[in-house]
């Protein structure tokens, strides 16, 4: 086992990916949806799965070319299952169950948030065990222990919004357009949290749970918006200071709660490493935060680069190298599991 195919559809990026040895990655295709989207202010499913089925051909075809392979040199498949829009899903699980029987490669279903832990291995390789990794996108906010590979404890999750859901419901209320986490992220530096205070407590759960929750978060950004008249940034218009200063203050308040689950798991758990992945693990705030609690507690921290942080399907092959390798295969039999979890709850 070498060369393993990726294929990632669970959400708004049709991606294939062609990685050798687990490690290296020799391509790795996203086409990204986010313009058809942005039109609607979000993500809608059907149109989801009508771009997966348009586009999946040509990207696993690019990602062949790109890696200079042909289909009889690759060894396994790697696809996403779950969790996801089911008919994103069962776009790419079926390409790549027909690839499998037809050219005789043995496939393996991939958890789309292990896929998303496996995406620091690229650039930090090897991984020091146990590890924290804070798993924050669009779509899942999870906290785990992670003892060893492919060992997950999951000690909290958040019971609202994921985080870059707030992000993108707080862009909208402001008119920022849709994905908001980027937009959000820019124009944060640009504005003064002191300026617009966001009055809500960092939950405390009450079982002990390291639980998130940001819909207090995005309650108070309601209600200021509201108290104050602010008015949602017109299309092709500058934002106004006010817009920047509610940025500014939503994106601190926002890493101030993943920041205090983490830094509170750390003291828990002393790990060796901390993994931070997901497409909110791009945000510059939320990096020099993790950054700086490495740096404060000694641990080390492994992060993507920034293109590795998004939905993509090179760390859906790397999460399924090793269990091709022991030849741990899905039949064709296997489905797509829309609210698919990982690991094991703890206490
Ligand atoms: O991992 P991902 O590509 O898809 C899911 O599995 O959900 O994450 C997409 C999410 C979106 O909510 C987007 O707004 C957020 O990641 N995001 C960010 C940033 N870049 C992307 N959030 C905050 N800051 C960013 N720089
Ligand atoms: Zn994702």
């Amino acid at each position: 086992m070498n060369l393993v195919l990726g294929i990632e559809t669970s959400c708004d990026e049709t991606a294939a990916a062609i990685v050798e040895g687990g490690r290296r990655i020799r391509s790795n295709v996203i086409a990204s949806q986010v313009a058809t989207h942005a039109l609607y202010g979000g993500v809608v499913p059907e149109i989801a799965s009508r771009e997966h089925l348009d586009r999946i051909g040509d990207v696993v075809d690019s990602a062949l070319q790109d890696a200079s392979v042909g289909l009889e040199d690759v060894d396994g498949i790697a696809v996403t299952y779950g969790p996801g829009l089911v008919g994103a899903l069962l776009v790419g699980l079926s390409y790549a169950k027909s690839l499998a029987y037809a050219c005789g490669i043995p496939m393996v279903g991939v958890n789309h948030i292990e896929g998303h832990v496996y995406s620091v291995v690229f650039e930090n390789d090897p991984i020091e065990y146990p590890a924290l990794a804070l798993v924050v996108s669009g779509g899942h906010t999870s906290l785990f222990l992670v003892p060893g590979p492919e060992e997950y404890l999951l000690l909290g999750r958040t019971r609202d919004d994921a985080a870059g859901e707030a992000y993108d419901k707080v862009a909208k209320l402001l008119g920022l357009g849709y994905p908001g986490g980027p937009a959000i992220d820019r124009l944060a530096p640009t504005g003064d949290p002191d300026c617009a205070p966001l009055v809500f407590k960092v939950p405390q759960m009450r079982d002990g749970t390291l639980d998130f929750s940001f819909s207090g978060l995005k309650t108070a950004v309601l209600r200021f918006v509201k108290e104050n008249g602010v008015n949602p940034v017109a299309p092709a218009c500058e934002p106004a200071q006010v817009v920047r200063d509610i940025c500014a203050s939503f994106q601190q308040q926002a890493v101030r709660v993943l920041h205090a689950r983490l830094r509170s798991a750390v003291r828990i758990h002393a790990p060796r490493t901390i993994l931070l992945a997901g497409g909110v693990a791009c945000n510059s705030a939320l990096r020099a935060a993790v950054d700086g609690l490495g740096d404060s507690t000694k641990t080390r921290v492994c992060k993507p680069s920034p293109l590795l942080t998004t939905d993509n399907a090179a760390m859906i092959a790397a999460a399924g190298y090793p269990k091709l390798l022991r030849g741990q295969f899905s039949g064709l039999g296997l489905n797509a599991d829309p609210s698919l979890r990982l690991g094991v709850t703890s206490g």
